[in-house]
């Protein structure tokens, strides 16, 4: 079986093209899979996996779950707001903790970025980042990329602008590292206060006017503000946002040429995308759900491939 160069998914960052086209390839055999009537197989069987939130998720925690029930594993779920996390718990006791319950796999969202390498470090099972703060949330980036291929054929040479707060974005800083491996053209676009300040320097183009990255783009995928993380204050209001950088159908009409809208959720309806344009025919935001799944059964599937003991514990 051809694997991973890596025991765990951390970051984009770590995989080399190959190891996102085995994941692809992986995937495509899966979406088949979750499309027919049966729609589990018995790959992970005997395999425990701990999906453990620290943060709120609605899509990722439930695609991660489906993607472990359609390959049999056994899955326990832990969040931190009704844990003793609450009771000043370290993560490290609250993981060891959960793996002498003999789990082989953690898949862990935490606001710390760093928070999956630490878990690394320091406890043998596989460690899945479903998102670190700001800084990466690679099954995203996965699920992004895959769904532009399906779409466009493929991911090289197509010209992609990513859209809103990339300041605060983990799911911006994964794309970039994924489509810039698959030979992607990739542009950002925001107000200036949420551009990073050396964003230029990871190879990206920068644009500020909204209209001129859509003109130049074959797909934009389009974020959320992230209100939670800002300090302070990034522009004046949300109404004049969704002025500024709103993607609303009257503006796409306008551009010479059809565009893929893309998304990955939570969406703000209103702010950075209105409904004519998140539900019309330009818009994968559902493919991109669905595609969720099997690129999540891809991965947890060829990490599991890597596992060689099933022990617990660190120190
Ligand atoms: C993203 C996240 O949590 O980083 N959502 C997701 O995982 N589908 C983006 C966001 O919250 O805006």
């Amino acid at each position: 079986m051809q694997q991973l160069s890596s025991r765990h998914l951390l970051g984009i960052k770590g995989l080399t093209p190959e190891d996102i086209e085995l994941i692809f390839e992986t995937a495509d055999t899966f979406k088949e899979v979750i499309n027919r009537p049966i729609r589990k197989v018995p790959s992970l069987r005997d395999v425990t996996i701990a999906n453990i939130f620290f943060e709120n998720s609605t899509r990722t925690k439930l695609s991660f779950e489906l993607a472990e029930k359609r390959l049999s594993a056994d899955v326990v779920n832990f969040s931190s707001s009704n844990s003793s996390v609450k009771k000043g718990e370290t993560l490290l006791d609250t993981v060891n903790n959960i793996l002498a319950m003999k789990v082989d796999m953690v898949v862990i969202r935490h606001s710390s970025p760093g928070a999956p390498h630490f878990l690394a470090r320091h406890i043998n099972a596989n460690i899945i980042n479903a998102g670190d703060g700001t800084h990466e949330h690679p099954t995203q980036a996965l699920l992004d990329a895959y769904s532009i291929r399906e779409k466009h054929g493929s991911v090289a040479g197509k010209k992609v602008a990513i859209i809103g707060d990339i300041l605060h974005s983990r799911v911006a800083l994964s794309n970039i590292f994924a489509l810039q491996k698959l030979g992607a053209d990739v542009m950002v676009c925001g107000p200036n206060t949420l551009l990073p300040k050396y964003i230029a320097h990871l190879g990206v183009k920068v644009e500020l006017d909204v209209k001129k990255a859509l003109q130049w783009c074959d797909v934009a995928n389009v974020l959320r503000i992230q209100l939670e993380r800002q300090q302070i204050k990034y522009f004046p209001s949300l109404r004049e946002y969704a002025l500024y950088f709103g993607i609303n159908k009257r503006l796409l009409d306008s551009l010479d040429k059809k565009i893929t809208i893309m998304h990955p959720g939570p969406i703000n309806r209103g702010v950075e995308l209105s409904s004519d344009v998140a539900d019309s025919e330009h818009s994968i935001i559902m493919n991109q759900v669905e595609n969720g799944v099997a690129i999540r059964m891809a991965v947890l599937y060829l990490l599991a491939g890597t596992s060689n003991e099933k022990k617990q514990v660190n120190k």
